[in-house]
């Protein structure tokens, strides 16, 4: 047998004031399952589900890196190493424009965390990648989520229904608008 050359897979580590953004490591599946199996984090993401298929998502949100060179990452504390959520980007044909998105764990909200990996998600997004624009997804009365996009700097553009998820709340923010934005610029490596 003649092996060729490998694919690998490139995933960036982003390391901010208190989280490291990283790639997905199977330790992360465990903690990543409790918050998708809890009802009030997962009220506006469509209900709860269990450990089989998040270790289906993840494997979906790994492969977005290898299909796209861009994706979702696992959310470390810098605190104590525990995992804390998921941030990054995200796209499908049935997106009108790569999304940035966040979900970050219950004892953890409203300290600016999901804010703050998502400013390095934009950055990669807008300054590695090259986006012009980048949108965000939430079902409008994700009250914490809509607060999050209109501190990154997003504005609100159309209720749409985009790809499955109806009714969503479309935000947007071009590079123009996040250059000369409030977004507070990561740390990054
Ligand atoms: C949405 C989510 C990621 C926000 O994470 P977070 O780390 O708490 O976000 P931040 O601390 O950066 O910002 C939250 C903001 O929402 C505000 N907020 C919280 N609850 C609110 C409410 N009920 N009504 C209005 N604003 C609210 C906070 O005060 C904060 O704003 P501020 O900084 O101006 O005070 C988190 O709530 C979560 O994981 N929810 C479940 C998963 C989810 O819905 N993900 C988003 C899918 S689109």
């Amino acid at each position: 047998m003649n092996l060729g050359e490998p694919t690998t897979i490139t995933v960036p580590t982003f390391i901010t004031d208190r989280l490291i953004l990283r790639g997905w490591r199977e330790a992360d599946l465990v903690p990543y399952a409790a918050m998708n199996a809890d009802p009030e984090t997962m009220v506006h993401l469509h209900g709860t589900f269990g450990f089989a298929s998040t270790e289906r998502l993840v494997s979906n949100l790994i492969g977005m890196w290898a299909l796209r060179g861009f994706g979702m990452w696992a959310v470390e504390l810098r605190a104590d190493g525990s995992f804390a959520g998921r941030a990054g980007l995200y796209q499908t044909t049935e997106w009108p424009d790569p999304e940035v998105a966040w979900s970050i764990r219950r004892d953890l909200w409203n300290q600016g965390l999901a804010t703050e990996a998502a400013t390095a998600a934009l950055e990669y997004g807008f300054t590695t990648i090259g986006f012009d624009r980048i949108i965000s997804l939430p079902a409008p009365a994700n009250a914490p989520s809509v607060r999050v996009a209109e501190k990154l700097g997003l504005t609100f553009e159309e209720i749409a229904t985009v790809g499955p998820w109806q009714d969503s709340a479309v935000y947007g923010i071009a590079r123009a608008q996040w250059q000369t934005g409030p977004g507070v610029r990561s740390g990054s490596r």
